[in-house]
């Protein structure tokens, strides 16, 4: 079974820890975190102090989404008890092996995650290293846009490398992701779904995620 991972970004702020458990509760398996520094992508959510405010909460582990530069430098602050992935951006990373190592340092999975516009082989030496990868359907920066039908194909192609070479990572989608394309995606063989706006923009978040399970 597919797992859903609500993206915060998309939650009332004002209540942040109140809409974290209400998610998680009604099955929510992560919690997306989305980091943005305003340089990798030309938006600024929040860092690393925001989601650790959550970790007095009886949650789910946090699937943090770093859109940043310099992930060696920040990856470490994201590091929790409920920390289950750090993703970073094959587009920010220079050294991505180093970069790939440095988090797995932490005993936390490490993924990498493709803009639209990314190949995937560009992660053609680093794919017997990563726990994710992570293929955005839109260009990051902003919840709400539309889906981009590419991700579909690149998560099909990747479903068909991890057979062929027996590899372990699994396949996240992120953008856009709401009921309508949501069982595509996991016939072409996601494994985790994003979605923002479709969940936290629910007049109901709680049957919204229980709709969205029942796809899964
Ligand atoms: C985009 C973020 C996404 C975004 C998803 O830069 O990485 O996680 O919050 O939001 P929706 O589901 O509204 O597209
Ligand atoms: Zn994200």
């Amino acid at each position: 079974m597919a797992k859903l991972s609500p993206s915060l970004l998309a939650a009332d702020f004002s209540k942040l820890g109140d809409q974290a458990v209400k998610a998680s509760k009604a099955g929510a398996d992560y919690l997306h975190i989305d980091v943005m520094d305003g340089h990798f992508v030309p938006n600024i959510s929040y860092g690393a102090s925001v989601m650790k405010s959550l970790d007095k909460y009886d949650t789910a582990p946090y699937d943090v989404h770093l859109m940043i530069e310099d992930v060696d430098r920040y990856a470490g602050d994201f590091v929790t008890d409920k920390t289950e992935y750090i993703t970073i951006h094959q587009e920010a990373c220079t050294h991505l092996h180093r970069s790939i190592q440095h988090i797995h340092s932490f005993g936390i999975k490490a993924g990498v995650a493709l803009n639209p516009a990314t190949s995937i082989i560009t992660l053609e030496n680093v794919l017997e290293d990563l726990d994710l990868i992570l293929v955005m359907s839109v260009n990051p920066g902003f919840g709400g846009q539309k889906f981009i039908p590419i991700a579909l194909d690149k998560v099909e192609e990747l479903a068909s490398i991890r057979s062929e070479y027996n590899l372990k990572f699994n396949i996240e989608v992120d953008g856009g992701v709401d009921l309508t394309n949501a069982k595509d995606l996991v016939d072409a063989g996601c494994d985790i779904l994003v979605a923002g706006s479709a969940v936290f923009g629910a007049e109901d978040i709680r049957k919204r995620i229980k709709d969205f399970k029942k796809l899964l």
